[in-house]
C-alpha cells in the first residue's frame, strides 16, 4: 500500500532551508510522493531551480519563499503568506541550520549567537504559528532536524551541539504534549551528511568513524521521509548512526565526549 496515500496528504510540505543541501534533498522526497512543496531559503535562483526541477519532474506545486531566517521577523511573515494565498500547510519540516566546529575561545559572538539564533527561532516560531493550522488535518507531521551531536556534549562543538540539544529537547517534550493530538512530532539525529565541500572535509577529517557513519543527502532524505511515514518520532538515519548512538548512550559521559571531542578537534566546519 502507498503509505501517503494512505495518510491523505493533501497539504503542502514547508521546508526552511530548501535550496540545498539536506533541505532540498527533503523537499525533493516529498515531491516525488506526490506532495506540493513551499521552500524557504535565502538564495532565490537556487530555489528557482529547485522550482523547475520539482514541477517538471514531479508535476506537483513548489511555491518559494525568499527570507532570511536570521530575521525574527520572517516566520510571522512566512506564516501570514501562507494564510493570504490560503496555502494550507499539512508538513512543517524545519530544517534550517548554521554549523561551526573549533575552540569556544575562538568563534566570533555575533558568529556565535547567529548559530543559536538560526538553529532555534525559526522552529520555534513556525512551529508555534503553523500548530493551529496542522490539527486542521485528520493527521499533519513535524520534523525537526537536530544531529546526533545534539545527544551529547562535544567538544570543539560546544554552541552547534549545545544547539542541537535543545531542538532535540524541544521536540521530545511537544511530542509528548501533543500525543493526543493529530499532529506527529519527529526529531531526526543525522550522523555526518555529505551536503557541502565543508561538510565534505569535516568528515574526511573525522577519521573511520565519521566516514563510516556519514551518508549522502539522498539517501538521509530518503529514509527521513519514510520513516515519519510510519510514524516514527526519533529518526536516525543508518546504521552506522545508529550504533554510534547506542554507543554514546552507554560509554559514561566524560570518555564518550573525549572520543567525540577528539575527532571533533581534527574537524574545522560543519554545514
Ligand atoms: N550536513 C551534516 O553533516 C548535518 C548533520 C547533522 C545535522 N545537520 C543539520 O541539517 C540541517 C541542514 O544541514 P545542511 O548540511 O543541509 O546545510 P547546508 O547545505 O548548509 O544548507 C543550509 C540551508 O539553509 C539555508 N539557510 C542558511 N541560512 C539561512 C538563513 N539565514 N535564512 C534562510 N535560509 C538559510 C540555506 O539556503 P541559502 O543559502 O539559500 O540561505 C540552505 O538551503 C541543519 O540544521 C544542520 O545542522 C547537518
Amino acid at each position: 500500500m502507498n503509505i501517503v496515500n494512505s495518510t491523505k496528504i493533501t497539504g503542502y510540505c514547508l521546508v526552511t532551508g530548501s535550496s540545498r543541501g539536506i533541505g532540498k534533498a527533503i523537499a525533493l522526497e516529498w515531491a516525488s510522493k506526490g506532495v506540493p512543496i513551499i521552500a524557504v531559503a535565502n538564495d532565490m535562483k537556487a530555489l528557482t531551480t529547485l522550482k523547475s526541477e520539482i514541477e517538471s519532474t514531479y508535476g506537483v506545486d513548489c511555491l518559494t519563499i525568499n527570507k532570511d531566517l536570521l530575521k525574527l521577523e520572517s516566520p510571522r511573515e512566512i506564516y501570514d503568506w501562507c494564510i493570504i494565498y490560503d496555502k494550507k500547510v499539512q508538513v512543517l519540516i524545519n530544517n534550517v541550520g548554521l554549523g561551526a566546529s573549533g575552540s569556544f575561545e575562538e568563534t566570533q559572538t555575533d558568529f556565535d549567537l547567529s548559530l543559536v539564533q538560526l538553529n532555534i527561532f525559526p522552529m520555534l516560531q513556525l512551529t508555534k504559528l503553523f500548530l493551529p493550522m496542522l490539527k486542521t488535518f485528520k493527521k499533519s507531521y513535524v520534523l525537526n532536524m537536530s544531529s546526533l551531536g545534539g545527544y551529547g556534549p562535544v567538544p570543539y562543538k560546544a554552541i552547534y551541539t549545545a544547539s542541537k540539544a535543545f531542538v532535540y529537547s524541544f521536540s521530545k517534550a511537544i511530542s509528548l504534549e501533543l500525543k493526543c493530538d493529530n499532529v506527529q512530532v519527529s526529531v531526526s539525529c543525522p550522523a555526518g551528511v555529505y551536503t557541502n565541500s565543508e561538510v565534505v572535509e569535516r568528515i574526511n577529517a573525522g577519521g573511520i568513524i565519521a566516514r563510516w557513519t556519514s551518508l549522502n543527502v539522498t539517501t538521509v532524505a530518503h529514509y527521513v521521509v519514510l520513516a515519519m511515514l510510519k510514524g516514527k518520532k526519533m529518526i536516525i538515519p543508518g546504521v552506522g548512526a545508529k550504533l554510534l548512538m547506542i554507543f554514546m548512550r552507554i560509554v559514561p559521559e566524560t570518555l564518550n565526549s573525549l572520543i567525540v571531542g577528539g575527532i571533533m578537534k581534527k574537524t574545522k566546519s560543519e554545514a
